[in-house]
């Protein structure tokens, strides 16, 4: 989605600005821009269509001396991807330029006020309309002109603002829209993710919904609401810098994925002491654990994913009803959560605008609501009751891989600790599950050592235009997975079914141009899923199917095998996952997609 990036210090902006937009890349965008003032009445602006690389190649050859500026990449909102469209945008003097992420809901009655007072809009965008709400408000304090500007908008925003009338000062805002500042006392920058600034500073500031911020070279200044000065907490961010390169790796996914052994042993490490699993961060009383009477996922994409494993799992061992919720549709569906609901609201980015309102209202319900991210100081971590941290580290490729799996680790980490706590699993259980858990460490190892199978296997499905991905049990959750990973980055239209529903209709579908890909590991339901193939196959469909070591029935009717390590059922989402991303991404390669910043996805969906 959007990225805002700002500098103002005592070098040269340009570079920062261009160097902290190529790190926004991996959110997804179609245009991007950069203003900077220059002591003159004017501010320099140049937008491009396409990459930031298009934009930089304008901007290197230009003398650009200004020490402060403001720069973005824009996903398309309002109006279509074009150079009149991509911010930062303007006042009608050219003197005021904003760069924005969110939606100005109300845009429509501001622009059309805003032209009856003579403004003359350039662009279809709702971002315009503040270019000339700060411009009708200003006189001669940009911030005092975005106290009056916000007060008017209705919707989501990160804002970024600077006026040529003050060439060394960045003035930012937001709502419901993360926005990241950081001083190292002799320049200041602002960002809407840590990325674009973590090689500036590491101690940041997290602005809250509400606040202004006026970033000068030396130092920042914060003011609430109201305008009173206020003295916010500063984080430090100890991601590793390295996770946002490359380190040899063609593409960040596959960095990513072959990060997954390290992400699961760190997410599970420390949990068990003295025989049992402990979440310091799951702050419930024992009384608040007994009366549980239901749990209640929430998320969106690929985290709702992780959750429906999560409810195979709760449900299997503490015996607790579990419903997994889309976020979207949650939030207006007039759900039903009680104070005895534990809500689990399971996001990466822990900025997803849904997750976030879904969250808003399972607490006003009055349920705890706990997070599971993997971003510190996210909107979510500040809006829920706790939260458990994931340690999958910076996740650079839209598609995401790593996430996904610290998600599932952590959700069976919860899983086993209300099985736990409500005396539904003995200490020789817990002990033996964590044990066989961690197992699936090595066992990712070990499907990373050798990849040939899924690369023969991608060859069916590199020239189709359509797959079917079947499971049972949690072999269907990961078919979810497996699917969305396909359409994400390959383009390829992929269903996901449970595999006993095949008959009910998808199997119309099914011919030899429809491969399907069966996940049919060790499970209580194997045979029952080889039965399904039997079904596709006599419809003439090419299988390439998922399956444990030894399982040598397999080879007589699948045209491909992909073996994992053989691991308790209940494991098997996290290790058969990874085949599944390394096939989505063998398929993309071979169709020539870019595979971290796939066509029309963002990594963080800050709007609605
Ligand atoms: C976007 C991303 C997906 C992600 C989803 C939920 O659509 O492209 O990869 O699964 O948002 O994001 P979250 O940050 O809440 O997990």
């Amino acid at each position: 989605m959007c990225g805002i990036v700002g500098y103002v210090g005592i070098t040269p902006a340009k570079d920062i600005l261009m160097e902290g937009l190529a790190k926004l890349e991996y959110r997804g965008y179609d245009s991007a821009g950069i203003a900077l003032t220059d002591g003159t009445d004017d501010l320099q602006v140049v937008h491009r269509v396409g990459k930031v690389a298009e934009l930089a190649s304008v901007v290197d050859s230009m003398d650009l001396p200004s020490c402060c500026g403001i720069a973005h990449t824009r996903w398309a909102t309002h109006g279509r991807p074009s150079e009149e469209n991509a911010h930062p945008h303007r006042d009608c003097n050219g003197r005021i330029a904003v760069v924005h992420n969110g939606i100005i809901e109300n845009y429509a009655d501001l622009r059309e006020e805003l032209k009856s007072q003579g403004h003359v809009f350039a662009s279809e965008t709702d971002t315009e309309t503040v270019a000339h709400l700060l411009e009708q408000y200003y006189e001669g304090d940009l911030a005092e002109a975005m106290f009056k500007a916000v007060d008017r908008l209705q919707g989501a925003y990160g804002l970024a603002a600077i006026c040529a009338d003050q060439p060394d000062q960045i003035v930012v805002a937001r709502k419901d829209s993360p926005i990241v500042v950081g001083t190292d006392g002799s320049a200041s920058m602002v960002a809407s993710d840590m990325v674009a600034v973590m090689n500036f500073t590491r101690d940041v500031v997290f602005l809250e919904d509400g606040q202004i911020a006026v970033l000068s070279s030396d130092g920042i200044r914060y003011y609430d609401a109201p305008g009173h000065e206020v003295h916010p907490e500063t984080t430090h961010i100890d991601w590793d810098e390295q996770a946002a390169e490359r380190a040899g790796y063609p593409d960040f996914m596959l960095k990513e994925i072959h990060e997954q052994p390290r992400v699961v042993r760190d997410t599970l490490a420390g949990h068990l002491r003295d025989g049992r699993i402990v979440l310091e961060d799951l702050t419930l009383t024992s009384e608040e654990l007994a009366a549980i009477d239901r749990v209640c996922i929430i998320a969106c994409g690929t985290s709702y994913h992780a959750g429906l494993v999560a409810r195979e799992l709760i449900e299997k061992w503490a015996r607790i009803p579990t419903s997994v919720e889309v976020a979207s549709e949650f939030r207006y569906r007039d759900p039903i959560i009680t104070s005895t609901t534990l809500v689990i609201a399971v996001s990466q980015s822990g900025e997803t605008a849904d997750t976030l309102a879904a969250v808003r209202l399972a607490r006003e319900a009055g349920a705890k609501v706990f997070a599971v991210t993997n971003c510190m100081g996210s909107r979510i971590t500040r809006e829920s009751d706790g939260t458990l941290y994931v340690k999958a580290n910076m996740e650079i490729s839209v598609a995401a891989t790593k996430s996904f799996l610290a998600q599932i680790v952590c959700l069976t980490l919860i899983a086993l600790f209300l099985a736990q706590e409500r005396g539904r699993l003995s200490e020789e259980e817990i002990d033996g599950l964590y044990h066989e858990l961690c197992k699936t460490s090595p066992q990712i190892e070990k499907i990373l050592a050798d990849t040939s199978a899924i690369e023969e296997a991608a060859t069916v499905l590199e020239h189709a235009h359509s797959a079917m991905y079947v499971g049972r049990g949690i072999g269907a959750t990961v078919c979810n997975e497996g699917a969305l990973k396909l359409k994400e980055i390959s383009y390829l239209h992929a269903e996901a079914y449970a595999a006993g529903e095949l008959k009910h209709g998808p199997i119309a579908l099914i011919d030899e141009d429809v491969p399907v890909v069966a996940v049919v590991t060790q499970s209580p339901t194997r045979e029952k899923t080889i039965s399904n193939i039997e079904e596709v196959l006599a419809r003439g469909a090419h299988v390439i199917a998922v399956a444990t070591e030894g399982d040598t029935e397999i080879t007589k009717i699948a045209e491909h095998v992909i073996y994992i390590p053989p691991i308790d059922d209940s494991f098997s989402a996290i290790t058969a996952s990874v085949p599944l991303q390394l096939l989505a991404r063998f398929v993309a390669k071979a169709r020539g997609c870019d595979v971290d910043q796939p066509r029309n996805l963002a990594k963080s969906v800050t709007v609605e």
